[in-house]
């Protein structure tokens, strides 16, 4: 069985081909990028995916040497995500599967990011830390769910570290540049904003740049936020663990490259006899074959989900049923 995945909720077109075995067989990826300086214009994003869907569409499948006709399935990105670019994807998606007469698979692009960690790392059942750009949430699958067992309450944390390092002057993306400054720095106090489950970090950022203003080293203000906000992460993984009793953490999306945050999980880790797995970042940035592979679970499940729309920006995973637990 194949299962064809198009990933498409804002920066990146990307498609993917998988088999029922998770065997990665094309993986294209086309990516906008915005104008020097600006953040994603998501007109033109859909605008990119619109000029480029048949070109890499096509070399997805010379990538197999397939014909379209051999796929089983056509999975898409359908949410959450920037509605012109979810528009463009879906619609694609739609054709094909009426033109091929090929079973058509929305997916929700959070469940993909978990589930292609899961494939890559061989992790089995983790309480799965994203922390990105765009978002940050501790989750875990409960019965037939993938439930939020803590999230931040404004800003996501790769967001926050890009803030700061903005207002330092530092190149974009801000985070390894900030890993790199906090190997020199020295603790500085900041606010620690855990509210219950969930995470807040406006505030903290606020206050790095309040000491940035009155002359605080940048090494000790990275050092510290890194420090600080990291801490906090892992301190609501623990109790996640503990929670459900699962004894694995994977890690997913950019911030989870840094080292700083991964000895820190794998201290905490340590001493619950829990294991830590990290997912390439080749796989943790947006892709079309974690699409596929959602894609692929829901055909071998016999089991298609259904959305009322084509599409839906705002989508919670916790939302989806998954029938292959
Ligand atoms: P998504 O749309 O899934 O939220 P994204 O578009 O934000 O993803 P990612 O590549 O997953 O993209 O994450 C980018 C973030 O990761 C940036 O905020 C960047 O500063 C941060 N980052 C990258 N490398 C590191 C690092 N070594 N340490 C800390 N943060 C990092
Ligand atoms: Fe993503």
């Amino acid at each position: 069985m194949f299962c064809l995945g198009i990933e498409g909720t804002a920066h990146t077109l990307g498609i993917g081909i998988i088999d029922e075995n998770g065997k990665i067989l094309a993986d294209v990826r086309k990516v906008y990028s915005p104008p020097l300086g600006k953040g994603i214009i998501p007109n033109e994003a859909a605008k990119h995916h619109e000029k480029n869907k048949e070109i890499v569409l096509k070399e997805a499948l010379n990538q197999v040497n397939l014909e379209i006709d051999e796929i089983d399935g056509i999975a898409y990105s359908a949410g959450p995500g920037l509605p012109p670019c979810l528009s463009s994807v879906s619609n694609f998606a739609n054709k094909l599967a009426k033109k091929y007469k090929k079973k058509l698979i929305p997916v929700n692009h959070m469940l993909a990011h978990v589930e292609i960690g899961k494939l890559v790392t061989k992790a089995r059942d983790p309480i799965v830390v994203y922390v990105s750009g765009g978002n940050t949430m501790i989750l875990g699958l409960v019965e037939n769910k993938y439930r939020v067992f803590g999230e931040t309450l404004d800003i996501p944390l790769g967001n926050a570290l890009d803030v700061v390092a903005r207002e330092m002057g530092l190149p974009m993306p801000g985070g390894p540049q900030l890993d790199e400054l906090a190997k020199k720095g020295k603790f500085v106090n900041l606010p620690y904003i855990v509210k219950g489950m969930d995470l807040s970090f406006s505030g903290i950022v606020t206050a790095c740049i309040k000491k940035l203003k009155e002359g605080v080293k940048k090494e000790d203000i990275a050092f510290s936020l890194e420090e600080v906000c990291f801490s906090m992460l892992t301190e609501v993984t623990e109790r996640a663990l503990a929670h459900t009793g699962k004894n694995e953490v994977l890690l997913v999306g950019g911030v989870a490259a840094s080292k700083i945050l991964q000895e820190k999980m794998e201290r905490m880790c340590k001493e619950r006899g829990a294991r830590v797995f990290y997912l390439p970042q080749e796989y943790a940035r947006d892709n079309g074959v974690m699409i596929a592979w959602v894609g692929m679970l829901f055909l071998k499940s016999k089991k298609i989900p259904k959305i009322e729309r084509r599409f839906r920006a705002r989508w919670r995973i916790e939302e989806v049923e998954i029938p292959w637990v």
